[in-house]
């Protein structure tokens, strides 16, 4: 039989982005070729996302578009992997009748037989419990088995030398409007010392940021030996890591969110000052239906008790706009909770009305688009002129920044002039607060510009992974423009 070769595709969130790397790992250990390119492949994978509509569609016409080639090339193996596999099942054949496996996000681990069972021709479906009582028990086998893949670190390390580890599997908290609950399972935290042992793998492979991943990662709760984890205690041991130099974690619900947790921000140095802590809406009434578990004014405590602690951290949020029964006064409190909180970023969302949700089953869908993407619009331009107000503050300063690669596009508006006359490279990186920053380095090996070049070439520094200081130039409300002082570290 022709040698495996696998493209893998992910949509949607950090825990995709995860799996995939994982995926990577799986297959490459049962002897598989990672491809970048699509049709060089013979198995196509796609780690698809429920969370909205729109990203469920993107899979399905990806995959839909595939229809032609199978028919040239009948070998060709299509897997179907994470939540939409889950949301749907056996289903998903009568939307893509061409996908060859459907494997479940808690059932990863099962990756390479589903690959040689479909190349056997035989299609299968990998899916994990339910949500009841008994099968929450269910859930411990296969998390034992993906957790033996996670904690061996050994999947790749990208050359930002940046890594998610997870912290947490599943989510309890039932937002009206969310199908992770459904999709990823009942919450599970992972042992501190698995998390422990997988970072410190990490690190001595070189990587120098790790993010601690979960949907509600400040309910990180782990009892062992009649001690309780949360995750400051976990946060304060994987700190503690030799080599490590960067430490963060996402996302965070507001409900859980305890002062002892705001002070691990002020006391653990290594703990980036960033907190990503979604509010979703500012109007108490829309809360409520979404099930949050929190008033407007409950949110802004927390964020007063975070910055009280660390008025360093740099907060973002998470906006639904369009939820049902949403009124103009709705959207104009969420619009004047911008304007308290002085988010650092902010992604706003139109609602999507979710099958198997709360929100889906109870709420009519009332708010029509139009006015939701006049609402959208609205949001992101308040968050985008309050970001630029508070970028600033960041004109004249030095910062540390990690260096994640080149920028995948010029900033020609932006960038210091005269490096780019000396044929330098535009770098992007980000600071410790997480914001996006831009700046002009030394070129690495003559590729053109946007191109990631691959290894390091003689004499020409790859700036990538590296810790260097710039200093702040001109901001914008995304962008940070900035000049190299000081080159790695
Ligand atoms: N419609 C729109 N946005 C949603 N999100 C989650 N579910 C939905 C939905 N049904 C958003 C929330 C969450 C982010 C990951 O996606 O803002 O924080
Ligand atoms: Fe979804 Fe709410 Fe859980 Fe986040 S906390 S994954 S929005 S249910």
């Amino acid at each position: 039989m022709e040698p495996l070769r696998v493209h893998i595709t992910a949509y949607g969130c950090q825990m995709n982005r995860l799996d995939a790397e994982l995926a990577d790992d799986l297959l490459r250990a049962a002897g598989a070729e990672i491809v970048d390119d699509p049709a060089e492949a013979n198995v196509l994978v796609f780690l698809t996302c429920s969370v909205r509509a729109h990203a469920e569609n993107r899979a399905f016409s990806n995959i839909g578009a595939l229809a032609e080639r199978k028919t040239r090339e009948p070998d060709l193996v299509v897997g179907l992997v994470g939540c939409t596999a889950q949301q749907y099942g056996p289903e998903v054949w009568q939307r893509a009748p061409l996908v060859d496996f459907i494997c479940a996000p808690g059932r990863l681990a099962d990756l390479s037989d589903l690959v040689r069972e479909a190349r056997a021709g035989r299609r299968s479906v990998a899916l994990d419990p339910g949500r009841g009582k008994e099968e929450r028990e269910a859930f411990g086998e296969s998390d034992a088995r993906i957790d033996a893949v996670e904690v061996r670190g050994r999947r790749r390390v990208g050359r930002s030398r940046q890594a998610f580890v997870r912290a947490m599997r599943g989510c309890d908290m039932f937002c009206s409007y969310c199908v992770v609950p459904n999709v990823r399972g009942p919450e599970r935290s992972r042992s501190p010392a698995a998390v422990a042992e997988e970072v410190q793998r990490l690190v001595d492979r070189g990587v120098r940021e790790v993010t601690l991943l979960g949907q509600a990662v400040n309910r990180y709760r782990f009892e062992e030996a009649g001690r309780a984890w949360d995750l400051a205690d976990l946060l304060e041991k994987v700190a503690g890591t030799p080599g490590l130099r960067r430490l963060r974690f996402i996302t965070s619900h507001p409900k859980a969110m305890t002062a002892r947790l705001a002070s691990v921000f002020r006391d653990v140095p290594l703990l980036c000052p960033h907190l990503h802590m979604p509010a979703q809406s500012g109007s108490d009434a829309v809360l409520e239906r979404m099930n949050r578990g929190y008033t407007a004014a409950e949110y802004a405590e927390r964020v007063a008790m975070v910055r009280e602690a660390a008025p360093q951290v740099a907060v973002a949020s998470d906006f639904i706009v369009g939820f049902p029964g949403e009124t103009r006064e709705d959207f104009e409190a969420t619009a004047d909770l911008a304007r308290r909180m002085r988010f650092a970023s902010g992604f706003v969302f139109k609602y999507s009305p979710r099958p198997g949700t709360l929100a889906a089953q109870k709420y009519p869908d009332d708010v029509p688009q139009k006015e939701k993407e006049r609402r959208h619009r609205q949001l992101l331009d308040l968050i985008s002129e309050i970001a630029s107000e508070e970028n600033q503050a960041f004109v004249g300063r030095r910062v540390e920044v990690l260096v994640e690669g080149l920028a995948p596009r010029p900033h020609l508006d932006g960038g210091p002039e005269r490096g780019m006359q000396k044929g330098w490279k535009q770098w992007r990186g980000r600071t410790p607060c997480h914001r996006l920053v831009v700046f002009d380095g030394p070129p690495f090996g003559g590729a053109p510009f946007g191109s990631e070049p691959q290894g390091r070439r003689q004499g020409r520094p790859d700036l990538a992974g590296e810790l260097v200081t710039v200093r702040i130039d001109r901001a914008g409300p995304i962008t940070l423009f900035a000049t190299l002082l000081e080159n790695g570290s």
